[in-house]
């Protein structure tokens, strides 16, 4: 599990909550009473399910004490609660605090393994006519994470990371989760949107994955001077691969996955 930092993560808040609200947007589940929101981070989507519904009762999961305690500075007034989704995922669905009406989970389960077994386990948290949102990024192939991967596999890197390499993300294509839902919802909508964000420069996309992608490689460096010098070489291929528009910004394109199972 990479370490989180809520400061470096809301950086580019904006950005991170767009596809959050674009989700939370098309669930079209009436007056849900019930919602939580999986891998809540610093609150951020949270806010904006209470936004849409305020009069539901709003809980939010993460399993980094960090992220928690900074949702719980912010908005004191939804419940919080220190876990892990998959350990959420297996306790009885037979228990009434443990039905939702919505299940929501933003950018979250990307970092959690074995799909085949989250994903209906999810589902059958959620209460009849209620529906299981999710969103995860897509974007494995994309410049930005061939030149994380590429980096950490040349010699002078290699030999500083785990031989069986840093754990990257669990992410599968819509067939897959397709098969995995469809005998079980009353109705699935699955889309993919390619954001393409602004961002000052290709030195700002370093910054975004900071606070996300990058953890697993920068926690697995043993100094903080190595740290300096992975993220140094990491943003010079970058700026090869994000070159400058006419302004001096850059577009940074990001590829997310989509996926509503009614119930
Ligand atoms: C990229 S942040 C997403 C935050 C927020 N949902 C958003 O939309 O911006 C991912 C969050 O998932 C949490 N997370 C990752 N694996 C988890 C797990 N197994 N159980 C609970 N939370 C987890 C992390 O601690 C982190 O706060």
């Amino acid at each position: 599990m990479p370490s989180w930092n809520a400061d470096q993560y809301l950086k580019f808040a904006h950005e991170r909550t767009q596809p959050a609200r674009d989700l939370a947007a098309r669930i079209a589940v009436d007056g849900p009473r019930k919602v939580i929101d999986l891998g809540c981070g610093p609150g951020n989507s949270t806010a904006l399910l209470a936004e849409r519904w305020p009069v539901a009762a709003i809980t939010g999961l993460d399993s980094s004490s960090a992220m928690i305690r900074a949702a719980e500075r912010e908005y004191p007034q939804f419940h919080w609660m220190a876990g892990d989704i998959s350990g959420w995922a297996a306790e009885p669905d037979t228990l009434p605090d443990n039905l939702f009406d919505v299940v929501f989970s933003n950018a979250a389960l990307q970092w959690v393994t074995d799909h085949p077994t989250l994903y209906p386990a999810l589902f059958r948290h959620v209460a009849p006519g209620g529906a299981l949102a999710i969103q995860v990024p897509m974007n494995m192939n994309a410049p930005a994470h061939v030149a994380m991967r590429e980096l950490a596999s040349t010699p002078a890197w290699a030999c500083m990371l785990p031989s069986e390499g840093v754990r990257e993300w669990h992410v599968h294509d819509a067939r897959f989760y397709y098969d995995l839902l469809s005998s079980l919802a009353a109705r699935l909508e699955l889309w993919e949107t390619e954001y393409l964000h602004v961002m000052e420069d290709a030195r700002a996309i370093v910054e975004w994955y900071k606070g996300t992608g990058l953890r697993p490689f920068l926690d697995a460096l043993p100094s903080e001077a190595d740290r300096e010098n992975f993220l140094a070489d990491y943003a010079d291929r970058l700026d090869d691969a994000y070159p400058a528009q006419a302004d001096g910004r850059v577009l940074f394109p990001f590829r997310r996955f989509f996926l509503i199972a009614y119930r």
